[in-house]
């Protein structure tokens, strides 16, 4: 039986939400800290399921790792090689396990990633991962479900990613590092995650230039120093909360964000009518008089982020008129819509368009969680829906959101 939610609708939010460390900079940085030598300690890493389980992967793999009294994660990886395959047990719970592809490939070599599983945001594909460890002269199998890679001659390389793929940007920036040469990486993802990776590296003694532009241009090193390094906050986390509020007819100050990752968010929120404005504390946002209608095109970032697809509709669906949400990086990121439905949401599906008629209610249902952004999303929903609503396999939310009951409480939810 997974964790139940039930919130009770009609709470206005008010005061302040710290945001914690953000998981997709999290998970890449512990992959990545076995390729240095000596130990690592990250600062500000959420303590969440998905964080967990890839210490427990590392665990397995024979790498020294443990949380310290202050909250940071100590990571040394021994001097001989690791054990090179990540255990499919544990890295079918999660995605980011097909990091350790890069991370490992760049430590000793040789690696063996079993093949995600399917999502439920869709089918998550290798294929830009695999290219580019070719690329860079790896020798690259799929067999038995798993990716099976060893490098031959490992040589700099020209790489272009036919889509700016977030991981196969953060896997070749791994490998490259610390292939001799030079490599650039063309079309590569912009995210602030990918930044995040290339200061952490860059504080080891790698040499790569260019992150959060579509050139990544890399020199291999042939070693990696380990050090200490904070992780920047979540920028998803923080669009959560402040939907929650736009949605809720409240006002909160969201702590320790870096407002340029939360641009997209924040021009979105004030075109549906919300006020948020920038202080030196973080930034305040105030629900308007009445939520106005407005278009989405998720896209790689900076446009509009496809984690915060689903929390938009929840907002949109108490919009006043017909709005429009086109995902255009996943293929199947639609679950929540039925469930949005059951509170009384008017959302139908057009391809990869969702038409959000606006109604004036929400009610409280029986929902599930289908995926971790959908679960934030029903919650956003449930804050202004009138009456109960229990949100069934809400594990998936704890996956991501650090302390999210304790959070949404302080801010005034009736949540459990
Ligand atoms: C990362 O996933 C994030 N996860 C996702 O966050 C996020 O939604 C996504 O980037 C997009 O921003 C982590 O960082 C752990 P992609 P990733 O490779 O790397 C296609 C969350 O909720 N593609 O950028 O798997 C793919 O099918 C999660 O925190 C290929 O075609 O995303 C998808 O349509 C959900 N071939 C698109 O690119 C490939 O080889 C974007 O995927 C790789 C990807």
């Amino acid at each position: 039986m997974q964790d139940n939610l039930v919130i009770e609708g009609g709470q206005a939010l008010q005061g302040s939400v710290r945001i914690s460390g953000a998981k997709n900079a999290g998970l890449v940085l512990i992959a990545a800290s076995i390729m240095a030598e000596g130990e690592t300690i990250l600062d500000n890493l959420p303590r969440i399921c998905d964080t967990e389980v890839m210490v427990e992967i590392l665990l397995e793999m024979g790498v020294d790792i443990h949380w310290n009294e202050e909250g940071s994660l100590c990571i040394y990886p021994p001097d001989h090689e690791i054990n090179c395959t990540t255990p499919y047990e544990l890295s079918k719970k999660l995605r980011a396990s097909n990091l350790f592809l890069g991370a490992l490939l760049g430590r000793q070599g040789k690696a063996i990633v079993s093949m995600p599983g399917g999502c439920d945001i869709g089918s998550r594909p290798m294929d830009l991962h695999i290219k580019g460890a070719r690329a860079l002269g790896a020798n690259v199998d799929i067999e038995h479900g798993y990716i099976s890679a060893e490098n031959r001659e490992p040589c700099g390389s020209r790489i272009y990613l036919d889509f700016p793929s977030v991981g196969a940007t953060e896997n070749l920036i791994m490998m490259a590092c610390k292939t001799p040469g030079s490599s650039i990486i063309e079309n590569a993802a912009k995210e602030p995650e990918i930044v995040d990776l290339a200061n952490f590296l860059n504080t080891m003694g790698a040499k790569i230039r260019g992150a959060g532009t579509d050139i990544i241009k890399i020199e291999g090193v042939s070693r990696l120093q380990a050090g200490r390094y904070a992780i920047i906050p979540d920028r998803i986390e923080a669009g959560t909360y402040m939907i929650a509020a736009a949605i809720s007819g409240g006002e909160i100050l969201v702590e320790n964000i870096i407002p340029t990752h939360l641009h997209p968010i924040i021009a979105k929120l004030q075109e549906v009518g919300a006020i948020v404005h920038e202080t030196d504390q973080g930034i305040i946002v105030k629900a308007g008089p009445k939520i106005m209608r407005t278009d989405i095109k998720t896209m790689p970032y900076p446009g509009f982020p496809t984690d915060m697809q689903s929390q938009m509709l929840s907002l949109l669906a108490l919009g006043n008129g017909t709005s429009i949400v086109v995902e255009n990086v996943f293929e199947n990121r639609f679950q929540i819509v039925d469930e949005l439905n059951r509170m009384g949401a008017k959302i139908k599906l057009e391809g990869h368009a969702a038409v959000v008629q606006g109604t004036k209610s929400l009610y409280g249902a029986r929902v599930k969680a289908t995926d971790l952004r959908a679960g934030a999303a029903l919650i956003i929903a449930a804050l202004a829906a009138q009456g109960e609503t229990v949100i069934e396999d809400a594990i998936h939310i704890f996956r991501g959101y650090e302390n999210v009951t304790g959070k949404f409480s302080k801010l005034g939810a009736k949540i459990r």
